[in-house]
């Protein structure tokens, strides 16, 4: 796992300034490059949720959709997408969720998870847990069990995990 794990970090680019100074952005477009980077990523996944008996893997926009659906098909569970207001077409329930300025909002169709079903989030970077703590929100108001959060990298200094009320996260890199 080392191996894979020093393979997967090796190839994820830091980007100084963008959007906008101070920030040193994750940028998981240079893992995607990387096929055998991209495949160890989707098998480490796959191989710690197979056996959880997960239902649903949902996958937040806009990144969480690049890395949910493959492990949906390996590990045999639906996928369901959690868009970005407006976008969905059929009924949906939305949940509201802080940014650095102002609020975003997430939204999910009504009907594509139903109550006692077992779900995993996906998505590629957890930073302040705003984007997660949404996600929990909307599959818990639907009665699904969330049974973790997992995304590739994670930045520790700010403590995304303490808004999500002891929910697990699972992630594969910290960054520094
Ligand atoms: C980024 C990232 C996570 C979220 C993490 O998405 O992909 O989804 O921010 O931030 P948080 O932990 O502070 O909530 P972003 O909203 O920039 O949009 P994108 O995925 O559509 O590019
Ligand atoms: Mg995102």
């Amino acid at each position: 796992d080392d191996r894979r794990l020093s393979r997967i970090a090796s190839t994820i680019r830091v980007i100084h300034d963008f959007p906008k100074p101070g920030i040193k952005f994750q940028d998981i477009t240079t893992l995607l490059l990387d096929p055998e980077a991209f495949r160890h990523t989707i098998d480490m996944f796959v191989e710690r949720y197979k056996d959880k008996k997960i239902s649903v893997v949902a996958g937040v926009e806009a990144r969480g959709f690049i890395f949910g659906p493959p492990i949906s098909l390996a590990i045999g569970a639906k996928f369901v997408p959690l868009r970005k207001p407006k976008k969905l077409p059929g009924e949906v329930i939305a949940e509201e969720y802080s940014l650095e300025y102002g609020t975003g909002i997430m939204e999910m169709h009504v009907g594509a998870v139903h109550p006692g079903e077992r779900a995993l989030v996906i998505d590629d970077l957890v930073a302040t847990g705003g984007t997660l703590a949404a996600a929990i929100r909307l599959l818990e108001r639907v009665g699904a069990e969330v049974v973790e959060c997992a995304c590739v990298i994670e930045l520790p200094e700010l403590k995304g995990r303490e808004r999500l009320n002891g929910k697990p996260v699972f992630v594969l890199i910290e960054a520094d």
